[in-house]
């Protein structure tokens, strides 16, 4: 095999105790994509021949998200022997006996990391021929990181863990970021030896680097340019700390494309969303998993995007969505929840206090206030009066609307589905639909109304209305 074979070896069947979650530490997410998700990403930027993913604490759930998300990547299990050192050992029992190359050993719980970043420390590394090379970097708290314990030459010595460090070694501010390139032939000699002779009793993988100094291989480290990529996450505060470090670089990416981001620390985006330039993104505003935003779309303020497509020059505003797709020049919102399977024409708009569910709107067609619009199909130019609800579901069963094009709607009416409306038909105010409406009909149901006059002065004599009238009447 060919010496710069690669092989990633991604760690994360540590319990993550400090999160205090049922969920597994590499299973939170930020983003949008979980922890060990990002740094699958990342490596698959690396050409990796093999890539491992070493489980224990809930392996299933851990198992189920990579065989759904990345599938390339191998699930090996750890036994019961704890550390890092013990994961990085089955990691190599999973390879091919004569693997040869490098391997690049990743944490799950380090989920900033940049391709660019990983290239240049197998590039040190293979210039160097190291035996290992370590990525580290300066922090200015490095509280709870393992430290990089430097000769009197300057060269890395071994690296000591928060909890087994000295107050003088404590106070060392370089860290080990928790990745790794190591030659696999070095790597393979030397594990056996690592014991658990430590403060937690673990194999910590750390050791490797003493053992291999003490065997007079030759170790480097390369200082990471973005301390922030190195970032582990083992709290919900680091975590939230990660996640804000994400956004702002995925914010900062997408004003580089042309994006306008008027507050960049009230906008969060997902790896995922897809912006196009002269995009609008007003404070507040949230744009999350596969969102994809077209040119001169204003979004925001007060707005959440799930999944939802947004059209040429589209305005939406303070508005809830989630797998919905926006026309070009639709207008929605202010107070608008649009639910799954919402698609609205170009040159529509959905309005206030409006929720929509299942529904194709047509072309210029309008939902201006106050309305409930599921399970119907709606064709062009329409508009809903005020207040209209379609009343999909009969206790049972959900029913479908149709509208056809040109249909305008009385406020208040009540569209009691299954039912039709012919093109160009019409509905009184307050109308209950119960039957279909032949095109071009007006339907009405509501009794005809009637006055009777003097009704308050008879009735309500003394009273403030009484009065009023009594005035009107006399002005008239
Ligand atoms: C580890 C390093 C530390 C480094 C830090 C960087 C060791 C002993 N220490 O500390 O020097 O500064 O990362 O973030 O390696 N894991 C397993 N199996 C286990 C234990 C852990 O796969 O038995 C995985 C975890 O899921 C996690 C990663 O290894 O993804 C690191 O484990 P963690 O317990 O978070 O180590 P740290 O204390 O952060
Ligand atoms: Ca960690």
């Amino acid at each position: 095999m060919s010496e710069n074979e690669l092989a990633i070896i991604v760690l994360a069947a540590g319990q993550g105790t400090r999160m205090r979650s049922r969920l597994p530490k590499v299973l939170h997410r930020i983003g949008g994509r979980t922890l060990v998700g990002h740094v699958l990403t990342t490596a698959a930027a690396l050409g990796a021949t093999y890539t491992e993913v070493i489980v224990r604490h809930e392996r299933d759930q851990v198992a189920a998200l990579l065989a759904d998300r990345y599938p390339d990547a191998e699930v090996v299990d750890q036994d019961e022997i704890p550390g890092t050192g013990r994961a990085v050992q089955v990691g190599m029992d999973a390879l091919p006996a004569d693997f040869d190359g490098d391997v690049l050993v990743l944490s799950g719980d380090v989920p900033l990391l940049q391709a660019e970043t990983l290239q240049s420390l197998l590039a040190a590394h293979r210039a160097a021929s190291a035996a290992a090379t370590l990525l580290s970097a300066h922090l200015d708290d490095p509280t709870g990181y393992g430290r990089v314990i430097r000769g009197a030459d300057g060269g890395v010595e071994r690296i000591v863990e928060q909890k087994d460090a000295t107050a003088e070694e404590a106070a060392i501010t370089e860290i080990n970021a928790g990745v790794y390139v190591f030659r696999a032939s070095a790597l393979r000699t030397h594990l056996a030896r690592i014991d658990q002779n430590n403060a937690q009793g673990e194999m910590y993988l750390t050791d490797m680097v003493g053992l291999l100094r003490g065997a007079s291989e030759p170790v480097a480290a390369e200082l990471a340019a973005d301390v922030a990529s190195t970032f582990g996450v083992n709290d919900r505060a680091q975590l939230a700390e990660a996640g804000r470090v994400l956004n702002q670089r995925i914010v900062r990416h997408w004003q580089r494309e042309g994006v306008t981001v008027v507050d960049p620390a009230t906008t969060w985006i997902d790896d995922d969303a897809t912006l196009a330039p002269d995009v609008t993104i007003l404070p507040n505003t949230q744009i999350l998993h596969a969102c994809v935003i077209a040119a001169g779309a204003t979004i925001g303020p007060d707005t959440t995007l799930v999944d939802t497509e947004v059209g040429e020059d589209a305005t939406v505003k303070r508005t809830d969505a989630n797998l919905a797709v926006i026309g070009a020049r639709a207008t929605v919102g202010p107070f608008s929840y649009l639910r799954p399977g919402t698609v609205l024409g170009e040159d529509g708009k959905i309005g206030a206090y409006v929720e929509t569910k299942n529904a194709e709107i047509g072309e210029g067609s309008k939902v201006p206030h106050l309305s409930y619009v599921g399970d119907a199909t709606i064709g062009r130019h329409v508009n809903l009066g005020a207040s209209t609800i379609t009343a999909n579901y009969d206790d049972v069963n959900k029913h479908r609307t149709e509208i056809g094009d040109e249909v305008h709607t009385g406020s208040h009416t009540v569209l009691v589905a299954p039912v039709r409306l012919g093109a160009g038909a019409k509905t009184g105010a307050g109308a209950v639909v119960r039957k279909d409406v032949p095109a071009g009909s007006l339907a009405m149901s509501v009794a005809p109304q009637r006055n009777i006059e003097g009704w308050v002065q008879k009735n309500r004599a003394g009273t403030g209305a009484a009065d009023a009238a009594a005035r009107a009447r006399s002005a008239e």
